[in-house]
């Protein structure tokens, strides 16, 4: 089951994708895990992306499809792969496409976690990440069991650069100009579904399961 995971800055593309490839046993690739990967490491890599994210911009589409067609060429994608957060512009998705139409690949499905803006701003402040796994926690919609330590690893949670309202209200606007089209995109494909993204986690959850078992 080859996946795409649609939807604006903490609609729950994380939380979700985490749920989803556990159940499902493909691999997550977040490319946004990827940069904040190479920037703890201090890569080349790292430092140009930085320089994006911090902002709320995005990370130039030469760098970023290379990274994704590394990553999805790995044997572990062989039976499927949930991309999240990629693609996030349609130069993405149509070099996304012919990659795998060369390799006699398609999308199966991109879901969109339908989130409108009033949500986004309390969720992105209240977000607190593993400084160690990266895992993800909200203060009051998800919290740790332990005030400040990660349920899975017992690290210090800390808080994202780019989770500053400024930040967060840049990267709103960067998803409306460069991401929305992606809707239309995929509807033309036929392959786009939607849940409804403000819910509880686990009933989210559920809802992306019936969709996600029709189509398997
Ligand atoms: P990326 O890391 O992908 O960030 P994003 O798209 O802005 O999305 P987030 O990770 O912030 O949100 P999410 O939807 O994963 O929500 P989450 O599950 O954490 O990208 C970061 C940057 O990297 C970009 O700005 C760009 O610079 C660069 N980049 C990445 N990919 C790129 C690309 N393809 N091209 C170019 N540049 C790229 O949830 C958010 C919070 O809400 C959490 O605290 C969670 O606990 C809580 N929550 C989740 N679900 C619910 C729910 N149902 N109810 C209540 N709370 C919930
Ligand atoms: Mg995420
Ligand atoms: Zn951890």
């Amino acid at each position: 089951m080859n996946i795409i995971l649609l939807g604006p800055p903490g609609a729950g593309k994380g939380t979700q994708a985490k749920l989803i490839t556990e159940k499902y046993s493909i691999p997550h690739i977040s490319t946004g895990d990827i940069f904040r990967k190479n920037i703890s490491e201090k890569t080349p890599l790292g430092i140009e992306a930085k320089r994006y994210m911090d902002d709320g911009q995005l990370v130039p589409d030469e760098v970023t499809i290379g990274i994704v067609n590394d990553r999805l060429s790995m044997e572990d994608c062989k039976n499927g792969f949930l991309l999240d957060g990629f693609p996030r512009t349609v130069n993405q998705a149509e070099a996304l496409d012919l990659f795998l139409s060369s390799n006699d690949k398609k999308i199966d499905t991109a879901l969109l976690i339908d989130v409108p803006k009033e949500f986004i701003l309390e969720r992105m402040t209240g977000r607190r990440v593993c400084s160690a796994c990266g895992a993800s926690y909200h203060i009051k919609f998800n919290p740790p069991k332990a005030e400040g330590k990660c349920d899975i690893c017992g690290s210090s949670l800390v808080q994202r650069k780019d989770d500053t309202e400024e930040t967060v209200k840049e990267r709103l606007d960067v998803y409306d100009r460069q991401t929305q089209p992606l809707i239309q995109y995929y509807k033309e494909q036929n392959i786009l579904e939607t849940v409804n993204g403000t819910e509880e986690i686990n009933t989210v959850f559920k809802k992306v399961c019936d969709v996600l078992g029709a189509v398997k």
